[in-house]
């Protein structure tokens, strides 16, 4: 038995959830051979025991086939804190992190984005809830295939429906399908704090949340709701797109919300019959902006028709066709979104106290005067300043 041989047997053991293999990936190392008898670690960054397993079992069948006798397989996995160390108000304190999924223009692919996140952060070893927060246009029902499914009520709760490995919620599964309601400031804010407290979540590593385009009522309550522990923002490569992304990472700022990239959409083409990946509207045209931010792009996504087919017939491209090229820039985005998280509670997670409402007990906010004299917010309305009162 000789290293040369140990390695080749290992590069037949595939990370879970990718066509990499663990030595590709630069994970193994320790390599120590006495005979036949063979002793290795792997390093490897989910804190997932089925992954650890998988690797361990793989890894020892590959190397017996290769006539090792005894084999020892030692993983380090990273030590994740067993409950978020984020701070403040949190009205759903069984989901351990909270990803809000923003842009500052709509059609540029969040709900798409959202749902890819998701599944490649569950086929990564995550417990992962997504939650469609966009109240006028609820499409993650159709993306993930669960348009005709109504929810259980248990009480006043409401179960979420399970889909590919992960719990979804949304507007869409409440309602019936084509109707719409007229959306005021105050309803939106009951709507996102009742899919946090009244819907039955279970003990979720992650919670992503696609939200409604723009920075208004919803972000404002989400992040006075529960403490978000990382955003990410989703923008196309035209410089339109990118002015109002700048405004949803603007956002992030001021919300307090530590930002775990951007996520360049429709970023080339990729044609499906020829698989040659064309530029369109411009590539990497958002590193400037990233690096104004203080972040990174964390994936660019080509147009795919497989992926717009994919929403439209709810079978994400990330679970019907993991070996995709888009899947696979969405698994590596999920895998840099997550340590991203990991480093946040690291570092002592976040705290939401900073935004909520500072008015004293009994003062409404809204009586701040204003330079003219507006006429009073009716009851249920929300007096538009993002105070958070009613
Ligand atoms: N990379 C892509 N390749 C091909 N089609 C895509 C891609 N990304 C998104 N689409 C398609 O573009 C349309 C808009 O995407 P999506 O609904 O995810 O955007 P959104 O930002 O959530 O929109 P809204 O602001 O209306 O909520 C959808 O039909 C989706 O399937
Ligand atoms: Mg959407």
């Amino acid at each position: 038995m000789t290293e040369e041989i140990v390695k080749s047997a290992l590069k037949k053991v595939l990370y879970p959830g990718f066509t990499k293999d663990i030595v590709t990936f630069g994970f193994v190392n320790n390599i120590v051979i006495h005979g036949h008898d063979v002793s290795f670690a792997v390093d490897i960054t989910s804190s997932a025991p089925e992954v650890a397993q998988q690797i361990q079992d793989d890894a020892t069948a590959e190397l017996k086939a290769v006539g090792a006798a005894h084999v020892v397989c030692q993983i380090n996995a990273p030590k994740m804190p067993k409950e978020s160390s984020s701070k403040g108000k949190n009205i759903a304190p069984q989901v351990k992190n909270f990803l809000m999924v923003s842009s500052g223009k709509g059609g540029v692919g969040k709900s798409t984005t959202s749902v890819n996140i998701a599944i490649a952060l569950a086929a990564q070893g995550k417990k992962v809830g997504l939650l469609d927060a966009d109240i006028y246009g609820p499409n993650i029902p159709r993306m993930m295939g669960i348009a005709d499914i109504k929810p259980e009520v248990n009480g006043n709760k409401v179960l979420p429906i399970k889909a590919y490995g992960i719990e979804v919620m949304s507007m869409g599964s409440l309602m019936e399908p084509g109707q719409s309601l007229i959306w005021r400031g105050a309803m939106i804010m009951k709507a996102i704090e009742q899919f946090l407290r009244d819907i039955l979540w279970s003990e979720l590593d992650v919670l992503v949340i696609d939200m409604p385009p723009g920075t208004g009522d919803a972000q404002l309550t989400l992040a006075q709701s529960v403490p978000v522990t990382a955003g990410l923002t989703v923008t196309t490569p035209q410089g339109v797109s990118l002015d109002d992304s700048r405004r949803s990472l603007d956002m992030f700022r001021k919300l307090h919300i530590p930002i775990a990239g951007i996520i360049e959409n429709m970023s080339g083409f990729i044609a499906p019959d020829t698989g040659v990946e064309y530029d369109i509207f411009g590539k990497g045209t958002s590193t400037p902006m990233a690096n104004e931010f203080d972040t990174k792009i964390i994936a660019e996504i080509p147009i795919e028709p497989s992926i717009r087919t994919g929403g439209d017939e709810g079978k994400p491209i990330t679970f019907v066709n993991p070996t995709s090229e888009s899947a696979k820039r969405y698994m590596a985005a999920a895998a840099s979104v997550w340590a991203t998280i990991e480093e946040i509670n690291a570092n002592g997670g976040v705290d939401n106290q900073a935004v909520q409402p500072t008015t004293p007990p009994g003062v409404s906010a809204c009586s701040t005067p204003k330079p003219q004299a507006a006429p009073a917010p009716k009851s249920e309305e929300s007096c538009g300043t993002g105070c958070g009162c009613h």
